[in-house]
């Protein structure tokens, strides 16, 4: 046993032995060399391979360069800054007028729902309820927002829900890197829509005879602003 593990590697000694003989103008024994050792092109330089003549080719037609628009729309930045509490509130009025540049078409809503599965949902949960699996399934610190809450459904706006994703908010991180300004948008359009089905089907299960005990909503965006004082002194 010890002797045939021995001469197994006295083999093996010999084999890798034999692969030793790289020099300056030799590569040695190689597996697939050509993979190893691949021709290396200049971007500009003229080629025979590709149809347009230089060995980078131009991307195919219509296509959507990452975090531009889909629909060729040329959205302004966001034009508020990430800034501290008492110069946030002071921008909310306008932040508030900031209305959602996007048209809530049947493919922004179905993009939206699907970036909010994507993105949001892991936390705010597919009921948007602040549920997620991050939560329930994981030890997760921070409890995320529950998006049907009154102070959320009627109380924040939707430039308030952009800025929070553009910048994150404590716990939460900014999502500007992974969605276009439009998909951002777009993400409102859904989560507003999910916020009016869920509103009416509370409505069918207390008829109208039940007290409307509901407090106005509280403009959500100075309570969040609260938040923020913790987080950014
Ligand atoms: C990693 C978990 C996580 C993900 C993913 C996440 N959030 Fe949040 N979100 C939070 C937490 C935690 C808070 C509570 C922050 C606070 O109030 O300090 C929050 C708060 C919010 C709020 C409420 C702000 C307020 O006024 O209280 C909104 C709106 C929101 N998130 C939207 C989104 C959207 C839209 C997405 C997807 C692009 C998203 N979130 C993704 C964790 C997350």
């Amino acid at each position: 046993m010890t002797r045939s593990i021995a001469f197994a590697s006295a083999l093996a000694a010999l084999a890798l032995l034999s692969a030793c003989h790289a020099g300056e103008n030799k590569t040695g024994r190689a597996y697939a060399p050509d993979m190893y050792y691949s021709k290396a092109y200049e971007p500009y330089y003229p080629s025979e391979v590709t149809e347009n003549g230089m060995s980078a080719i131009l991307p195919a037609e219509n296509t959507v360069a990452y975090g531009s628009s889909m629909e060729a729309m040329d959205l302004p930045p966001w034009p508020f800054g990430n800034v501290g509490t008492a110069d946030t509130a002071r921008i909310m009025p306008a932040m508030r007028a900031y209305a959602n540049p996007v048209q809530p078409t049947a493919e922004a809503l179905e993009r939206g729902a699907y970036n909010y599965r994507v993105y949001c949902g892991i936390c705010h949960g597919g009921e948007m309820n602040g549920k997620g699996y991050l939560v329930t399934g994981t030890k997760y610190g921070q409890a995320p927002a529950n998006l049907m809450d009154d102070r959320l459904i009627g109380g924040a706006s939707d430039g308030w829900y952009y800025h929070v994703m553009q910048y994150g908010l404590n716990a939460m991180g900014s999502y500007a890197y992974a969605m276009s300004r439009e998909e951002r948008w777009e993400v409102i359009h859904y989560i507003r829509q999910r916020q009016r089905e869920y509103l009416a089907a509370q409505e069918t299960e207390q008829p109208a005879e039940a007290p409307a005990d509901i407090a106005p909503a509280t403009p959500a965006d100075s309570v969040a602003g609260d938040a923020m004082a913790a987080a950014n002194p």
